[in-house]
């Protein structure tokens, strides 16, 4: 057998044998009384923007490609939700206090101008994730916006 041949059986055979290591799947819920659309109102192209590139990651309603279940990509994947959700959950989203909203959507539009958000990694496998100048913009005007109606409503 010639070496390539080897070396690819063996590199089969080991993606094969780390299929079997238990990760958790972080759970999707399509059900969430508190997320940010069901109780916010927000304006089309903003929330179609917010779904792309950020849902995955940060709700519940999670979406995941075939890829995205096998090992190793699965244990990158399972723990960018995992973590994503921690940070930031737009699932649970009214059931932060006002502090907290306001808080959050300075981070957001600071994470989305300094490139940091969607992650880098996602987008070349995500390409709806890749938010333009003009949608970048709308989304800072958004939280600027939602912030300040925030202190205004009592
Ligand atoms: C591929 C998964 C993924 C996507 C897509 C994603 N995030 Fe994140 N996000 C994470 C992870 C993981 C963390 C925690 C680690 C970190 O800060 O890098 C995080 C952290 C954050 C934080 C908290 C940062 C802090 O310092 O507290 C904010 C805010 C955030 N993301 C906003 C967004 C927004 C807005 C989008 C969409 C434009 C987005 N993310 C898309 C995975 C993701």
């Amino acid at each position: 057998m010639s070496k390539k041949k080897i070396t690819g059986i063996v590199l089969l055979t080991a993606l094969a044998i780390i299929q079997f290591i238990p990760s958790e799947k972080p759970k999707v819920d399509d059900s969430n009384p508190s997320d940010l659309f069901a109780t916010t109102n927000v304006s089309g192209s903003v929330r179609q923007s917010i779904q792309n590139a950020c849902y995955d990651c940060h709700s519940n309603e999670s979406v995941y490609p075939w890829y995205s279940n096998i090992a190793p990509i699965k244990w990158l994947v399972y723990h960018d939700i995992r973590v994503g959700r921690e940070e930031l959950n737009f699932s649970e989203w009214n059931e932060l206090s006002k502090l907290k909203k306001v808080k959050f959507l300075g981070k957001i539009t600071e994470e989305i101008e300094n490139g940091e958000m969607p992650m880098e990694i996602y987008i070349p496998l995500h390409p709806d994730a890749k938010l333009s100048v003009t949608q970048k913009q709308e989304l800072a005007e958004w939280t600027k916006n939602y912030a300040e109606s925030l202190f205004l409503k009592q």
